[in-house]
């Protein structure tokens, strides 16, 4: 019920209903997880598998990524679209043989010195590849958040990003760290989405403000015009 803490609630319902499959879980090594965190960023799951397939056998760890020709990576993103994304994940590479012996560095703050890593996604990868709970704040979980704190104003506003980012680290577990970011991102993916939410199937719904006050088709709040 709802003393339980929002993050068992939501492990105890990822297990049966999460995802559990996808390419980048399994191995979930930093290199991978950051790869699959910047297809992620603007592409959906199931047109970015095929490709995060095809960017493994090409470009298995870091050092081969960062010793291909720009042009080469380009054609791997090929069809992906936001090229930017694949001209920063050659770049960030280039930088870590330099910088970091040809891995991805460790702590968020390295991560998000490297082109294409914001804050969110540096927590995603610090999460998901060392298994430490670190708060992430995607389109998805925004959504989550916006409902489940009922956070009124537009999600881009400052205001609102410094609350969505404290209810974010609220929530956090002291363990199973990647499981979590995973249940949080696949909560919004596939209960808590952006129309017709399924309430009933909610894990979290006894305590959701925004159910409460029957705000849900509303939140999260579009930019003011
Ligand atoms: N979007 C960003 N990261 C994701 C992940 N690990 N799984 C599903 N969707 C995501």
């Amino acid at each position: 019920g709802c003393r339980e803490p929002f993050a068992s609630r939501l492990l105890a319902w990822w297990e049966r209903h999460g995802r559990h499959d996808l390419p980048w879980q399994h191995p979930r090594t930093p290199y991978r997880v950051w790869v699959s965190e910047i297809m992620l960023q603007q592409t959906q799951v199931a047109t970015v598998i095929p490709y995060f397939e095809r960017w493994m056998e090409r470009f298995p760890a870091l050092p081969d990524l960062a010793g291909a020709a720009l042009d080469d990576v380009l054609s791997h993103w090929s069809g992906l679209g936001y090229y930017a994304r694949a001209r920063n994940l050659h770049k960030a590479a280039v930088n870590c043989m330099a910088q970091f012996g040809g891995e991805l560095p460790t702590t968020p703050e390295q991560l998000q010195e490297l082109p294409g890593i914001g804050a969110s996604t540096a927590n995603a990868i610090v999460s998901q590849s060392q298994d430490v709970p670190a708060a992430v704040l995607d389109g998805n979980v925004r959504r989550v958040l916006a409902r489940h704190a009922c956070v009124e104003e537009w999600t881009g506003s400052t205001a609102a990003q410094k609350t969505l980012w404290a209810e974010a680290e609220k929530r956090l577990p002291n363990r199973r760290g990647a499981d979590y970011t995973q249940a949080v991102m696949d909560l919004g993916a596939i209960v808590c989405t952006r129309s017709r939410p399924a309430c009933g199937d909610c894990p979290v719904n006894g305590d959701c403000r925004a159910l409460a006050a029957n705000a849900v088709n509303r939140l999260p709040a579009p930019k003011p015009a």
